[in-house]
């Protein structure tokens, strides 16, 4: 990927620049917890975006995407917009760095990345955060890393439509090898945690579908958890996320909110103690428990938070069957992969079940990922 990125950029531009990468992510589990101030428990992956970047003394920014081989150039004034929307991703950043102060002018670059598109791996975080990583480094901002992440998810809120929480730009801006990050959304504290379960593999089964509408969808649930925590905050002042919430006093408001908040809520509160249970798992090696939690995740996301789908529920069952340990819907969801915690000497026989039903059923086969935990943004040598 290297060499073809830098003959592109000599091509297209006549000069070297400097290389950066960032990653796509996982999450074990916390899913839908970030906006709601809740945990989250993801950690980079050996899949991202890489980028050779030049500044070039002019006010444009000149931007050719490897991979679909489209050239986009703009300015960096709000009014300069580009409409492809990968090239919003990179339009963002660098507004969310003027709108932080940040002097930036113009710049040449060649991106291309091998994060799966629409697999819930969160390449546009890793889009985000390789530019916000860059240009802090190029321009020599002094930026912290928290705030490469926030302008990463300031991206997708005001360029990109999608009201998401802060994971994926964190796992991808902190990420570290071989180790997964609890985050406490609400006080993003975190903390490393090594992971190499022993007798186990961790992997990806991509549904390889992703449905229409999944950005005006994930809105919707952000918007219900909001309802029902304002609901709750009435008669529990201390209450600003979801995350703050007992069950009990989710019962209190039952009459005051709809079904489908109600739902959404449920789902919510149940999974932030989920998170918890697995990092109290995880210190006795306890992997039975966890691989139950991520079935209880994928049973609360199909059925309360309802951002599963038949595709994902069918991998889901596949897994149940095969005896797999966890498995469960990763990411937003409505399509992309699930994320299965496997013994090692059932790997060969769950992968080709899951290969060889799926393809029977839905006519196209999943495409299997194996995890490698990564490091996050960085600059190449
Ligand atoms: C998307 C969002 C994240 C998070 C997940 C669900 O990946 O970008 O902020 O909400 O969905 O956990």
């Amino acid at each position: 990927m290297k060499t073809k990125i830098a003959e592109k950029f000599k091509t297209l531009f006549g000069e070297e620049g400097d290389f950066f990468a960032s990653a796509g992510r996982i999450n074990l589990i916390g899913e839908h917890t970030d906006y709601n101030g809740g945990f989250v428990f993801p950690g980079a992956v050996d899949k991202g975006i890489m980028a050779e970047i030049k500044l070039n003394g002019t006010e444009k920014v000149r931007v050719f995407a490897l991979d679909i081989d489209e050239y986009v150039e703009f300015g960096l004034n709000e009014e300069d917009a580009p409409v492809q929307s990968w090239a919003r991703y990179v339009f963002g950043v660098c507004r969310e760095i003027i709108k932080r102060g940040g002097h930036i002018s113009g710049f040449n670059a060649v991106f291309a990345g091998d994060v799966p598109l629409g697999a819930g791996m969160s390449s546009s975080a890793a889009l985000e955060s390789t530019f916000a990583f860059a240009l802090n480094y190029l321009f020599d901002l002094g930026i912290d890393k928290f705030e490469l992440a926030r302008i990463g998810q300031s991206t997708e809120h005001n360029y990109c439509g999608v009201k998401c929480g802060i994971m994926d730009q964190f796992a991808s801006v902190f990420g570290k090898a071989g180790n997964l990050m609890r985050l406490d959304c609400k006080t993003m504290e975190y903390k490393y945690y090594p992971f190499h379960p022993e007798g186990y593999k961790l992997v990806l089964l991509d549904s390889a579908v992703k449905h229409e509408l999944a950005s005006s969808a994930y809105n919707k649930r952000r918007e219900s958890c909001e309802r029902a925590a304002a609901a709750i905050r009435k008669n529990h002042p201390e209450v600003e996320f979801l995350r703050d919430a007992r069950m009990e006093w989710l019962e209190e408001v039952k009459a005051d909110i709809t079904e489908e908040d109600y739902m959404r809520a449920e789902y919510v509160i149940d999974e932030v103690q989920r998170v918890l249970d697995v990092c109290d798992a995880l210190e006795r090696d306890d992997y039975e428990t966890v691989g139950q939690k991520m079935y209880e995740t994928h049973y609360g996301m199909s059925k309360l938070y309802e951002v599963s789908c038949e595709e994902l529920d069918f991998l889901n069952d596949v897994a149940k069957k095969c005896g797999v340990t966890g498995s469960r819907v990763m990411g937003g969801g409505f399509g992309g992969c699930t994320i299965n915690l496997v013994k090692n000497e059932l790997y060969d026989h769950f992968i080709s079940e899951a290969v060889d039903s799926y393809t029977k059923k839905f006519g196209h086969a999943p495409k299997v990922y194996d995890v490698v935990i990564s490091d996050g943004a960085r600059k190449l040598q």
